[in-house]
């Protein structure tokens, strides 16, 4: 191998700098959700920080994407794993704001209809938007919520109160998970582990989380990918 061809190698593979990709990320059309339980509300206003430690890839990607504000080419996939910090906050007045890449955040509004089921759209402009539902909580840790995209595509996520759940708890969800037929191939996280997490106990919700090193590049074409495929 030439030189120059090595050092391209190493640019492309070396640091893990591949850009997420979306198509990857297609699991399957939303499927009708027939049971969900409900959630201790008080439990829930009693958040500051919502983590966001488990999801399906699609879900990881749409948030990404519409929280960095950056196109998929311009997301490396280590960086929506390492270095993303994701945390949400839900107000009273139902805007659930989310946070993370480095002090980028996305207001979304929600309309409730039942405390396990809820739709989200952008607060502003276009993004990413659908519907929440909650089929599993303890009601003192975590939530388990189906989320059927408004472009049809099924994913999930989990909204916790610690950055990592214990591996009893994640092997229920990812039980779970499966019972209503997410894949395993699909499973993926946020790592937590460089994100700076002062003020984490919940007292403050005014810290803003920041990776120790920041790969964005300039903020541009905010939530502006789309489903191409509609299956
Ligand atoms: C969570 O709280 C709701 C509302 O109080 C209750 O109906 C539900 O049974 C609780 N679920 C669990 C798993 O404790
Ligand atoms: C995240 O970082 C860990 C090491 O800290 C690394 O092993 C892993 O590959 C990284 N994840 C991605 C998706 O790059
Ligand atoms: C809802 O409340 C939050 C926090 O106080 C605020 O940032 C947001 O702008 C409010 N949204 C609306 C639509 O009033």
């Amino acid at each position: 191998m030439g030189f120059s061809n090595l050092v391209l190698a190493i640019l492309l593979f070396g640091g893990n700098t591949y850009s997420i990709d979306m198509e990857s990320a297609r699991e399957t059309r939303c499927f009708w959700i027939g049971k969900t339980v409900p959630v201790d509300m008080e439990w829930m206003d009693s958040i500051t920080r919502m983590y966001f430690p488990a999801m399906s890839k699609m879900e990881l990607y749409r948030t990404a994407v519409d929280i960095a504000g950056e196109d998929p080419e311009d997301i490396s996939e280590d960086s929506v794993h390492n270095d993303s910090c994701i945390y949400w906050k839900m107000h009273h007045n139902g805007t659930l704001k989310g946070r993370g890449f480095s002090g980028r955040s996305r207001e979304y509004k929600t309309t409730f209809d039942r405390p396990n089921k809820f739709d989200f759209r952008p607060a502003e402009g276009e993004g990413y938007s659908g519907t929440v539902y909650v089929t599993l909580t303890d009601n003192s840790t975590f939530m388990f919520a189906p989320i059927c995209t408004d472009e049809g595509e099924m994913a999930w996520g989990v909204f916790s109160t610690v950055p990592r759940l214990p591996e009893r708890t994640m092997n229920q969800i990812h039980e779970h998970a499966k019972s209503l037929g997410f894949k395993k191939q699909y499973f993926v996280n946020v790592n937590y582990d460089k994100c700076d997490l002062s003020g984490a106990s919940g007292t403050t919700s005014a810290t803003v989380l920041t990776p120790s090193r920041n790969r964005m590049g300039s903020l541009r074409n905010r939530g502006q990918w789309n489903a191409r495929n509609q299956y």
